[in-house]
């Protein structure tokens, strides 16, 4: 908006008075095509002008966000790309876009010493035992956060890859203020995609945290502070 609020400094009053008419909550949406259309509908051609010189000093919408880096381990460079729609210069009447593309390196996220699963997470599984709150802090230590299953997909990865894993719970993401407070989650959704075990959560006063129980592929609530094993997600 920074071009139009330049461009009514530069034509005087008059057409901002005009943009103004079109209720200035509407400003957000308005674009150089927008005021083409509206120029040409009203038989405005002061409209129709500013329009095209908006279009020629900002042709282009917004870049998409990046897609995912096609390299996923730290340490190695691939590419990813954005697009954007811009209006065809070439073709004045009518309002034809082009799409941009945009190319760019990158690095993966993805620390040595994790596994990439089959669904594409990356997830480090360490065994050593802490307890909920340090082992988080391990994990954003190393650019991660205590997996938080979210997802139908995550949960599945993590199934397989703690199959013929003896040990019992494992810390995750997922912890409470009381046993009767709402589940928070660090990142990812806060609607998670846990399966409780039979009879979890069983909201024992003290069980303010989840785990994971491979051997049940479903989730208890239990104490924070027993050290566990615990898995950390590189996003
Ligand atoms: C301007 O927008 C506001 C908020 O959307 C709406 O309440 C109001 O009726 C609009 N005014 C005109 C003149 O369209
Ligand atoms: C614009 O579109 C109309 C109908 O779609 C077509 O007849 C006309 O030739 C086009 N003009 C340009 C400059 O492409
Ligand atoms: C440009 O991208 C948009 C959205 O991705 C798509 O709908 C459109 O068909 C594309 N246009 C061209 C000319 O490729
Ligand atoms: C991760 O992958 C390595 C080999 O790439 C394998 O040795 C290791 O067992 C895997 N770890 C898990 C938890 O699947
Ligand atoms: C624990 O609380 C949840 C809701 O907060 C409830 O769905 C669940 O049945 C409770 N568990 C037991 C064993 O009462």
């Amino acid at each position: 908006m920074k071009n139009l609020i330049l461009f009514c400094l530069v034509v005087s009053g008059v057409s901002c008075g005009l943009l103004s008419e079109s209720n200035g909550t509407a400003a957000d949406d308005i674009n150089a095509l927008t005021l083409v259309d509206l120029g040409k509908e009203t038989r405005k051609p002061l409209l129709t002008l500013i329009g095209l010189a908006m279009r020629n000093l900002h042709p282009c919408e917004v870049w998409s966000p990046w897609t995912p880096c096609e390299a996923n381990t730290r340490g190695y460079y691939g590419t990813r790309t954005r697009t954007r729609q811009c209006v065809d210069k070439r073709s004045s009447e009518n309002n034809t876009y082009k799409n941009e593309t945009d190319i760019g390196l990158c690095e993966g996220n993805c620390p040595v010493g994790a596994n990439i699963t089959s669904h594409g997470y990356c997830l480090k599984l360490h065994i050593d035992k802490l307890n909920h709150e340090n082992a988080n802090a391990f994990c954003r230590k190393e650019g991660g956060y205590l997996i938080n299953l979210d997802s139908a997909e995550k949960y599945e990865d993590v199934k397989n890859m703690l199959s013929g894993f003896s040990s019992s719970f494992i810390h995750i993401d997922g912890r409470r203020a009381t046993s009767s407070s709402p589940w928070v989650y660090k990142y990812g959704s806060q609607q998670p995609f846990i399966t409780w075990a039979s009879g979890e959560p069983d909201n024992q006063s003290s069980d303010l945290c989840v785990v994971y129980y491979p051997s049940e592929h479903g989730c208890h609530d239990i104490s924070c502070t027993l050290t566990r094993p615990f898995i950390c997600e590189f996003i």
